[in-house]
């Protein structure tokens, strides 16, 4: 029944493209945010060569000295494993930082500075620069 076929066919299709519309929207918010701060690396250093995950991954597994003593690090709640489940000091249990495994991760602009601005102070004992801000994102958006 050609008919009844098509009837189901596009509100299917319409499902699926309202699907890759989201995906595409939310890999443009990351890039964009991503853009910003290497405008602001750029502004903030002269010689600014891109990002790099490699330095992300170094930042996020080094210990620091200048912020709290118990969470030296982000991997203190996070994790060693970006794919795998964090844990606040209080046991609260964090969802996976890898864009892979988390989906939602990194898609509402506001609420990574927020975080940027709160963990970085808890563990650096300073805000992180745009720099570091793009290497970490840069790192966890390629896990
Ligand atoms: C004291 C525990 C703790 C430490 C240490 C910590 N974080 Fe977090 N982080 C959290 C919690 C809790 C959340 C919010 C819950 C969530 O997003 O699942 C979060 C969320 C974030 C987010 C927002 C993620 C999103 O989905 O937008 C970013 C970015 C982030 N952290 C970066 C860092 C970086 C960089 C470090 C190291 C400099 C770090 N965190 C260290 C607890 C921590």
């Amino acid at each position: 029944m050609p008919l009844t076929r098509t009837t189901r066919t596009i509100p299917a299709l319409l499902a699926c493209a309202a699907i890759l519309f989201t995906g595409a929207a939310q890999a443009g918010v990351r890039e964009d945010q991503l853009a910003q701060y290497a405008s602001a690396a750029k502004a903030e250093t002269p010689g600014f060569a891109g990002f790099s995950a490699e330095r992300g991954k170094t930042l996020h597994t080094q210990n620091f000295t200048g912020g709290k003593p118990d969470t030296p690090a982000c991997t203190s709640c996070h994790g060693k494993d970006p794919r795998g489940t964090g844990k606040t000091p209080a046991g609260k249990s964090i969802d996976a930082m890898a864009a892979s495994v988390t989906a939602s991760r990194y898609t509402d602009p506001a609420k990574v500075e927020k975080w940027f601005k709160r963990n970085c102070t808890e563990v650096l004992g300073r805000v992180c620069t745009p720099q570091e801000k793009g290497d970490w994102l840069s790192f966890m958006l390629s896990q």
